[in-house]
């Protein structure tokens, strides 16, 4: 388990949170964060679009009653597993109870997507692991065993995304170990890895899964990091993921669009994807917020623009600074086609 040193280090144990390929991860940019975090003083903070849990985990180290939410259930299991957990992991006997073969598991992925994501071996061992997942008592454990899942799956599918099926996506084989390695071995590598994320320092965490506007408001610092309406693809993180979305919960409350050739699910609806409804969203999330410090996440292919932001948020408060940095975005861009598109600046708005 991870030593508690995140005193003295803060920005060093934020470094060693796993990465995620999630479109829009802050993990780059967590020197910058914990630069800017660190002129704000805060006991409590909220990161209420936590994504990938990385700047969740920030907050943590850097001393903080840390709250974690997305509305999305695998977003929601990895911030329980690595941000609230404290330190709760599997042993070796924990591990072998959960990989036996079980007569009695259900074949519903299998089923659903032999064809369409990896081999029908691997969809039956996601079945099979989530047979035994009602093995494990402990809620952090199981989120562990979700985020290893969801981990395993992303690492192994072409670009860590899944939009096309197996036949489309096998021009994106490059030979790479990531593609190489079969599901069953990144989830053991993944359930390795992220054993030593989770840490115990007193404090109680929690994970939250709601809408954004549902959150309770009682927080010092409040971390905003939406999703914005972008000025070309589109930024649906139901489109890109929607397979680990629904392993996370092995589909319950989800139906399967049976038109969609990649077997999707429902969008999540978002006011923050959409020009008619963005700026009356961001205005009412930061009515909401007004009692903490925001600070909020913006990159220059956004919308709506930074002024208009800026003035929304003066709205509510006296003093309103931008701090900017530069980043580059490896995942949900078209980077091999458009090099340009890729590179973005990054922009930090604190409201106090
Ligand atoms: C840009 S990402 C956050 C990235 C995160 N900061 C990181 O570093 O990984 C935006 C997140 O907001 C979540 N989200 C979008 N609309 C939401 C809503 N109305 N309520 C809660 N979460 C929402 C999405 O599921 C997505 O995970």
């Amino acid at each position: 388990m991870l030593r508690v040193d995140s005193y003295r280090d803060p920005l060093g144990v934020a470094l060693r949170y796993p990465q995620f390929r999630f479109m829009g991860s802050k993990h780059r940019l967590l020197p910058w964060l914990y630069e800017v975090f660190s002129s704000i003083p805060f006991h409590t903070a909220l990161d209420a679009f936590s994504g990938s849990g990385c700047v969740a985990y920030l907050l943590k180290a850097m001393g903080a009653t840390v709250t974690t939410n997305d509305h999305l259930h695998f977003a929601y299991h990895i911030a329980n597993a690595l941000v609230a957990n404290p330190g709760r992991v599997l042993g070796t006997t924990d591990l072998d109870r959960l990989l036996r073969e079980n007569d009695e598991a259900p074949h519903f992925i299998e089923d659903t997507f032999s064809g369409i994501f990896f081999t029908p071996e691997e969809l039956r061992f996601l079945d099979n692991v989530w047979a035994n997942l009602g093995l494990i008592g402990d809620e952090f454990q199981r989120s562990l065993v979700i985020t290893a899942m969801c981990r395993a799956a992303l690492k192994r599918q072409p670009r860590g995304v899944f939009t096309v099926a197996n036949g489309k996506a096998a021009r994106y084989h490059d030979g790479r170990r990531d593609l190489r390695l079969t599901l069953q071995e990144h989830f053991i590598e993944s359930m390795e890895l992220l054993r030593s994320v989770p840490y115990d320092d007193g404090r109680p965490h929690r994970a939250l899964c709601m809408d954004v506007f549902d959150l309770p408001i009682e927080y010092d610092l409040v971390y905003l990091d939406p999703p914005y309406v972008p000025r070309s693809d589109d930024n649906c993180y139901i489109k890109r993921y929607h397979f680990v979305e629904g392993l996370a919960c092995y589909w319950h409350g989800y139906e399967i669009l049976r038109s969609s050739k990649v077997r999707k699910i429902k969008k999540k609806y978002t006011p923050f994807s959409y020009r008619r409804t963005a700026i009356p969203a961001f205005d009412q999330l930061f009515h909401k917020f007004a009692e903490s410090v925001i600070v909020l996440s913006y990159s220059s292919n956004g919308y709506p623009d930074l002024e208009v932001l800026i003035s929304l948020l003066r709205r509510y408060k006296s003093r309103v600074e931008v701090f900017e940095a530069e980043h580059r975005y490896h995942y949900g861009t078209h980077d091999r086609v458009r090099p340009d598109r890729a590179l973005v600046r990054e922009f930090l708005i604190i409201g106090a």
